[in-house]
């Protein structure tokens, strides 16, 4: 039997926002019945695209009683306030990342979170792309033998502007907490991190206290290291590599090319147009899955959806690795 679509109310139709409302309608298991933003053009445009009722309310969306779950892609600034708001109501939450940019705001909601027994995923879409994600399955099926390293390369495109780095958070909650996530989908339970910064290139982030440049190194509770390169440009395009390797060998993932086109020529061997352009491209495939998922969790099925939980741990790493960069201690943290 054919179960109804779960019906969603998006929530923030931006960037990210038109990436769900497009998963969501492409889904057989899931419809869009709202689409709210205060920019209510945006909100026309995305329901007269993908369906849906339009609303500049998230309360209204909340109230509608025809909505089995929200899909929160507005600011980060206002997460914790949408996300209290569903659980309250009794409505599954797939928020994006981060929860909030303040701990003290995320600890805050933790108990209503975890006392409502409602639903509540992240959006760390990373754990979904194909290739990670098997990677990962092959760790944990011992083909390497003992994970002991664990290298993660990340490397946007180009620099954000100096509007956005001003209220990003950091480089290390903005852009790392990906990358945090990422380790601990291999080694969840991180007990140290040491993280250093630099500023090579952008302005913005001069001007903002910020750095265009870092490392980051953790340390698992198995003795596991992990290094996390970041950059805020890169000159051959959207870098995103990881390499596990362990006692009994090495699994490796590689930059996604846009054609698998190659040529060859006198001058150059091989030579390959360049890798899939930023995040909206190379993780198509890992938002639809990723959507999947959180349909199971509200379903009551099995299901790997990141949690709040999740989302709490990579912002104190990320919280760690500030703190790390700036005082050059090492930071002792628990996120088991
Ligand atoms: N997982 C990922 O790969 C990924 C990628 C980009 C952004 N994000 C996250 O998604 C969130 C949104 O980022 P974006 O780049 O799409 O931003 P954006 O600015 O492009 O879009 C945000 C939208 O939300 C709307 N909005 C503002 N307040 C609202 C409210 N109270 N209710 C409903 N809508 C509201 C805005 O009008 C705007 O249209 C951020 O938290 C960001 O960190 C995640």
């Amino acid at each position: 039997m054919t179960e109804t679509p779960l019906r969603f109310g998006l929530i923030g139709t931006g960037r990210i926002g038109q990436v769900h409302a497009r998963s969501i309608a492409a889904d057989p298991g899931t419809t869009l019945a709202w689409v709210c933003d205060p920019i209510v053009e945006g909100a026309r445009s995305v329901a007269a695209a993908y369906g849906g009722r339009v609303t500049e309310s998230a309360e209204e969306v909340l109230a509608a009683g025809d909505v089995d779950a929200v899909l929160i892609a507005s600011p980060t600034p206002t997460h914790v306030d949408l996300i209290g708001a569903a659980v309250s109501a009794g409505i599954p939450v797939l928020c994006e990342k981060p929860i909030d940019l303040d701990i003290a705001r995320v600890d805050a909601l933790r108990p209503a979170v975890a006392g409502s027994g409602v639903p509540v995923a992240l959006g760390f879409n990373r754990r979904f792309d194909p290739s990670f994600a098997a990677a990962r399955a092959r760790v944990a099926a011992g083909e390497i033998g003992e994970l002991e390293q664990l290298s993660i390369i990340s490397r946007d495109p180009s620099a954000p502007p100096a509007a956005y780095v001003a209220v990003s958070g950091g480089i290390f909650r903005d852009m790392t907490i990906h990358d945090f996530d990422m380790a601990r989908f291999f080694l969840p339970d991180i007990v140290e991190v040491r993280a250093a910064g630099s500023v090579l290139f952008d302005a913005g982030a001069r001007e903002h206290g910020d750095y265009d440049t870092a490392v980051s190194t953790l340390l698992a509770s198995s003795g596991a290291m992990v290094t996390i390169i970041n950059s805020r440009h890169s000159a051959v395009g959207y870098d995103q590599r990881i390499e596990a390797f362990g006692s009994q060998g090495m699994l490796q993932v590689a930059n996604a090319p846009t054609s698998l086109v190659s040529l060859s020529t006198a001058s150059a061997v091989e030579a390959k147009p360049p890798y899939q352009d930023f995040f909206l491209e190379r993780y198509a495939e890992a938002y639809a899955a990723e959507l999947r998922e959180f349909v199971k969790l509200v379903r009551g099925e099995a299901s790997s959806s990141p949690s709040f939980e999740d989302g709490r741990a990579a912002l104190i790493l990320a919280d760690a690795a500030q703190r790390s960069a700036e005082t050059g201690l090492i930071v002792r943290v628990d996120v088991g």
